[in-house]
Order: C-alpha cells, then structure tokens, then sequence
C-alpha cells in the first residue's frame, strides 16, 4: 500500500497535503474529509462521478476493461457456475458457503417467503391498473410496520434477520403485485422448490391446473437475477447506503432504493428499452431515424441500454445476455425479430462516431427485456425484477455500512448561488 500523498497549491503559493487511499483494485482515493479545515474550500462533483462515498469489499467494476466483481469473483463465472441463493450468501458473508452453510442459508430463507396476510389485503387497496412498481415501494416500506421484533439496527441478530426477510419475501411481493395488477389470485411460496422455481410457480401458477415450467426458462431467469444482484455504488445502492445512513431501518432503506431504481436513467431503462426497440418496429421510426435523434442535443431522447457512468466498454452482463438471447430464444419462443432488430441497432450505434467517441456500448439493460418478454414477464414488471434480483446487494450495503467504523450520516455540502442576505420588506 503505498502512502502517496497529493499537495493542494492554491495563487498564493499556500500548500496543503492529502493522504491518497490505496484499495486492493481501481483508482487510489485523495481523502479530503480535512479539506475545508485545511483550505477553507469543499469539492464540487455533481453526480459525483469522481467522488469515492464509502470502503467496500463487496463489488468491484473495472470500467476501461469491462470487468465485474462479486467479493472477487468475475461475474461471468458466477453467471455460470452458481445459483442466485449462493450469490445472496456470498455477497452477505463475503465467501462461497460450505454445504452446510448453505442448507443452513437456504433454511433461513424459506422460513421467511410467507407475508403476512394483510399485506394482501394492503396490496388489493391499489387500483387494478397502479404501476408494480408504486406497489413494491410502497408494500416494502410498509414491511416494517410488521416486523417490529427486528428493526434494533443496533442488533446484528435483528439486521441479519431483516435482510434474511428482504430476500426471501421480495419474490413473493414481487408475484403479488402482478398477480394483483392481472387480476389473479395470489399464490402462496411452497418451500419445496428452490428460490426461482418458487417465484415463477407464484408468478404464474393457477389454482384451476397443475403448473410447470422449463428448465430453461428457469436457468435463463436464474441468470438474470445473479447478473442484476449487485453493481457498486449505483444510484439505488447509494440511496439505500444515505437513507440507512440516517438510522433508517431495512425496510425504509430498502424501498428508498426501490425508488431510485424506478427512474428511467437507472432501472427503468429495461422497460424503456423495449418501447425504443417497440417504437422502431411498430411506429415507422429507423435505427437512423432513432439514433439521430439520440445524437440531437435539442432532443432529451437518449439511446436506452447504451452507455454508462463507470463502463467504458461492454458491460460484461450486457454479453452474457445477448449469449442468453443466442441460445434460448428458439427454445423460449421469444421474440427474434426483437432481438434481430436490437442487434442490428447495437451494429449500427457501435460503427457510429458520436457514439464510439463518447464510449457507449450496451449496458445491462439493452438486452434484458428481450430474455424477460420470452419468460412472459410483461413489461411493466421488469424493473420489478431488477428490484427483486438487486434487494441482496442493497442489504449487502447496508449491513456492510453498519460495520464500517468510519461510518457517519451522510451529509453532502453545495454551492450556493441564490440571493445574498437580504431583510423582509418593510
Ligand atoms: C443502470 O450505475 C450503475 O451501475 C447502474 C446499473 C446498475 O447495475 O445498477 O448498471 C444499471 O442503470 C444501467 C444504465 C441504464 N440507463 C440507460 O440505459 C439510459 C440511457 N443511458 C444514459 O442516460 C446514460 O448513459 C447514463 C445515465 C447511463 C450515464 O449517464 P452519465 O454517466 O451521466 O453520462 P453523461 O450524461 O455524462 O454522458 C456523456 C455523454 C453526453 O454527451 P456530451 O454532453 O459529452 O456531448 O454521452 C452522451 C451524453 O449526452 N450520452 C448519451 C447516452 N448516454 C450518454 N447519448 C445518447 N444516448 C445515450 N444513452
């Protein structure tokens, strides 16, 4: 660990020195909690795009070369050789589990996939058409007028329980709010199944017929959720990190996350994905006509699933989907000319000048709704399934935010460029 030091020299020649911090991957850090003692200045960094919030062991991404880390490990072997379950325990506990730290994991877990039968009765109080996402962040907020006996945040035992409860009861939330929204009744979790069998079988079973469904499709969903289950300090992670921050309990945090992931920018880009691929083939727009327009600084349009604040090249989750559209969608039935015309639009944006100088390529969501439509998600659940595959990395964060020494209640600082001082009137 090097001990670089940075010096700070304002016009008239007065110096001031900042330690840099050194962490195991990325850039070193210029740690300027000292900077107003020192220079009487603070830093201005809208979207703090250069500003480090927090230490964390828990994601790495490596922007210039595309690489994604879950406590170490690339997320293209995870993706490949591990389960969503196993995933929450790593990004919880920080290693693989033993056979037996995972039963024990996986116990834990079905022991919380009921809700309480209220909450039923709290989501058949929105309209049939509410949005499912108004209904998760407001079903997860109300979770903790329920579960009073684990909101001592000071209480590992209560914050473990918590996030326990987060995992295993989102998926059964996540089903109730579209069985509500397609006026179906709701399912019960049945404990026999595994994590993803469970939510398809409460997302799409029927009390009239026997239920079941390829193992594909469960593999296909599995991989989604492990690739959308946690990606550093992402707008929605650092809303939960700054809500908790105050002492917030889980529940609270959790949905403030939620409400962050809902904007279009961050995880409603998958379901605006769709309605740009949507609007190119049923509404006469064209590829060229379409990334004009995302080119226009006179339009607000922008190209959704492209770009990103850290990846510099492909999103690594980005590959693996398109991989997962390759293989699956014949066997899924998905939609190909959908996924042909998103490909075509990728070929054309990647050869485009504006777009390679600025370093856009396809991000996470640029191909996610394809493999969600073939699953017979609709739309309108997609950043319901961001939510639900994210809420482990959320409460990762949030517990790792509880053990941090250096933690503190966020509290960032402006520049303000409204009236001077001026007296009332009269
Ligand atoms: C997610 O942070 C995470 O990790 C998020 C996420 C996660 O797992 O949590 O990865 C999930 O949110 C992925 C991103 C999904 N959003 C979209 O696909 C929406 C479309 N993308 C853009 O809105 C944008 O690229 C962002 C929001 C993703 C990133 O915005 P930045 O970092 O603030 O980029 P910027 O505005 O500084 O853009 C730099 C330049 C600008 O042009 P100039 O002013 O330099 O001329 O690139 C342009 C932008 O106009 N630009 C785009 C563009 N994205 C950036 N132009 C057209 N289309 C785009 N998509």
């Amino acid at each position: 660990m090097t001990n670089r030091i940075f010096t700070l020299t304002d016009q008239d020649g007065k110096s001031s020195e900042f330690a840099v911090q050194e962490g195991t991957h990325g850039p070193g850090c210029i740690s300027i909690s000292d900077l107003y003692a020192k220079t009487g200045c603070f830093t201005y960094d809208p979207g703090f795009g250069a500003t480090g919030s927090c230490k964390s062991s828990i994601s790495f991404i490596n922007g210039e070369e595309g690489i994604l880390l879950h406590r170490g490990y690339p997320i293209d072997q995870l993706a490949e050789k591990s389960s969503y379950l196993e995933l929450c325990y790593l990004l919880l506990n920080g290693e693989l589990p033993s056979e037996t730290e995972f039963a024990e994991f996986d116990s834990s877990i079905k022991l919380h996939t009921m809700v309480h039968e209220n909450i039923r009765d709290f989501i058949n109080g929105f309209r049939y058409d509410a949005h499912p996402m108004a209904m998760l962040v407001g079903t997860v907020g109300a979770l903790s007028s329920f579960y009073h006996d684990s909101l001592d945040i000071s209480n590992p035992e209560h914050r473990q329980t918590s996030a326990h409860r987060l995992i295993a009861k989102l998926p059964t939330i996540a089903s109730y709010c579209y069985r509500h929204h397609r006026g179906l009744p709701f399912m019960y979790p049945d404990n026999n199944l595994g994590y993803v069998d469970n939510f398809m079988q409460m997302m799409f079973s029927v009390p009239a017929q026997d239920y079941k469904h390829s193992s594909t499709a469960a593999r296909a969903l599995e991989v989604m959720m492990i690739l959308h289950a946690d990606h550093e300090q992402n707008a929605s992670t650092s809303t939960v990190r700054l809500a908790g921050s105050s002492g917030a309990n889980p529940f609270a945090s959790i949905a403030a996350g939620i409400a962050s992931l809902w904007g279009p920018a961050h995880g409603g880009a998958n379901e605006a994905v769709i309605n740009m691929l949507d609007s190119i083939y049923n509404s006469g727009e064209t590829i060229e006509t379409t990334i004009a327009r995302a080119k226009d600084k006179n339009d607000p349009f922008r190209l959704m699933g492209f770009g990103h604040r850290v990846y510099k090249n492909f999103d690594p989750r980005a590959k693996i989907i398109a991989g997962l559209c390759h293989e699956l969608l014949d066997e899924l039935g998905g939609d190909q000319p959908m996924f042909d015309l998103a490909l075509e639009l990728e070929q054309a944006t990647l050869a485009d000048d504006y777009f390679k100088e600025r370093r856009l390529y396809p991000n996470v969501d640029f191909y996610s709704g394809i493999i969600l439509r073939a699953l017979n998600i609709p739309m309108n659940m997609f950043t319901v399934m961001f939510a639900m595959a994210r809420t482990v990395g959320w409460i990762s964060h949030w517990l790792e935010m509880h053990h941090d020494p250096e933690f503190r209640i966020g509290r960032p600082r402006q520049i303000y460029i409204g009236h001077a001082k001026r007296d009332y009137p009269g």
